[in-house]
């Protein structure tokens, strides 16, 4: 009888607590409405993409940046959840700004730029027009491949930070984001040849590019003509040893996508160590917001650029990085078998929403130039966007939501 009770009682509990956690995807899109209205109001010039704040003001950026696609994407976002036509219209029509996009080749971004604005418009509405718009894509992006590295090659030749090196081939961690472009473009015409140029890719980076505690390196840059690692750096990272936030929420959530498409285990275990490796850090701050890199300011890591930590008393958070991880949180916890793995990754997804929902992260109604949440950083070491909203939070922060909701049906 006193089992049956406690049972009854645990149940009663646990299915409030669900409640109210499901709350939080109501609550946070009822906002989101407020706040993407007003910027839509601010974001007049259909040629200009919200990025971030800067001196007080909305900051926009042209096409070619690879930020553009996120606020595209934050549109169809809006219409999937809300199903209003008056989201999808604004969606369609920012999405139709990019097209030209198709034809870039300018830096290996294309993926995250065509993928969360043409990507979820045709998942939402089965538009054939975006189709061959998606394949050009794809293809445009397989121009920046080379057969001798096995890489898409991210950005074109530069100096690393400091100018200790120049780069030639350089491959950074973000770069695996892409690949989900190539998959859906060969699901898409039957060809193989962008699914072998992605699985190529995420091979050479989960050999090169993660170290053996599974932590990250954030560039590796290759011999163009051998394929020879010449250097491993990083461009956004406190040190070429430390662990950048972003870049290894960008490993988590892409080789959680390799594995979805290619079924192959590798990518499965590696897509979890890089997981336990964040989620079971030192450094991770008790809200698992994390700093903008794990090994910030530490003994034992040496920048190349100045970094004066007086500046820096208190290390600034990467709410970026928090969103893109617990939104692969929710995807990871549908792959992995362990029960109680299942359920610590879930309960992180949701811890992490829950904590993003606070004022300190979440603006208020009206306020932060239309952005749903609050300090993201960008790149400290080129002093750029530090503690700031960033786009992308916010679309991974949307994205989040909604596989959560999906989650529980
Ligand atoms: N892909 C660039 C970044 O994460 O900042």
């Amino acid at each position: 009888m006193k089992i049956k009770l406690a049972i009854i009682i645990l149940a009663f509990f646990s299915i409030g607590w669900e409640a109210k956690s499901q709350d939080i995807v109501k609550k946070n899109f009822e906002l989101a409405e407020i706040q993407y209205q007003a910027m839509l109001k601010k974001a007049m010039d259909i040629t200009c993409f919200p990025r971030t704040v800067k001196q007080d003001k909305l900051w926009c950026v042209p096409a070619e940046d690879w930020t553009s696609g996120f606020w595209p994407g934050i549109l169809w976002y809006m219409y999937e959840y809300t199903k209003n036509n008056r989201w999808k219209d604004e969606a369609m029509k920012w999405t139709h700004s990019l097209k030209d996009i198709q034809f870039f080749v300018g830096h290996h971004d294309v993926g995250f730029m065509m993928y969360c604005s043409y990507g979820n418009g045709f998942r939402l509405t089965a538009n054939p027009k975006y189709i061959p718009i998606l394949v050009q894509s794809a293809k445009s992006l397989c121009k920046r491949y080379s057969y001798n590295v096995g890489c898409i090659q991210s950005w074109n030749a530069r100096k690393s930070i400091g100018r200790k090196n120049t780069w030639e081939y350089p491959v950074i961690i973000d770069n695996m984001m892409n690949l989900e472009l190539l998959f859906w473009a060969t699901q898409a015409t039957n060809d193989s040849v962008y699914w072998d140029i992605a699985v190529s890719h995420a091979e050479k980076t989960m050999k090169n590019q993660i170290r053996s505690d599974f932590s990250s390196y954030h560039v590796v840059n290759y011999a163009p003509d051998t394929g020879e690692i010449l250097h491993r750096q990083t461009a956004q990272g406190y040190a070429d040893s430390s662990t950048w936030a972003r870049g290894q929420a960008w490993g988590i959530y892409s080789f959680t996508m390799v594995y979805r498409y290619t079924k192959d285990e590798r990518f499965l275990q590696t897509a979890i160590n890089m997981t336990d490796f964040f989620l079971n850090h030192k450094n991770l701050p008790n809200d698992c917001i994390p700093y903008w890199d794990f090994n910030a300011g530490e003994k034992g890591f040496n920048p190349d650029f100045e970094y004066v930590s007086s500046d820096y008393k208190v290390i600034p958070r990467d709410v970026s990085a928090a969103c893109i991880v617990a939104s692969a949180l929710f995807e990871l916890c549908g792959y992995v078998s362990d029960i109680n793995k299942k359920q610590t990754y879930y309960d992180m997804g949701i811890r992490i929403l829950n904590n993003l929902s606070n004022n300190y992260y979440r603006a208020k109604e009206k306020e932060n130039h239309g952005f749903l949440l609050k300090h993201s950083v960008g790149n400290l070491p080129g002093n750029n966007e530090v503690d700031v909203p960033l786009i992308y939070a916010d679309y991974y922060f949307l994205e989040a939501l909604i596989r959560y909701s999906k989650f529980r049906k």
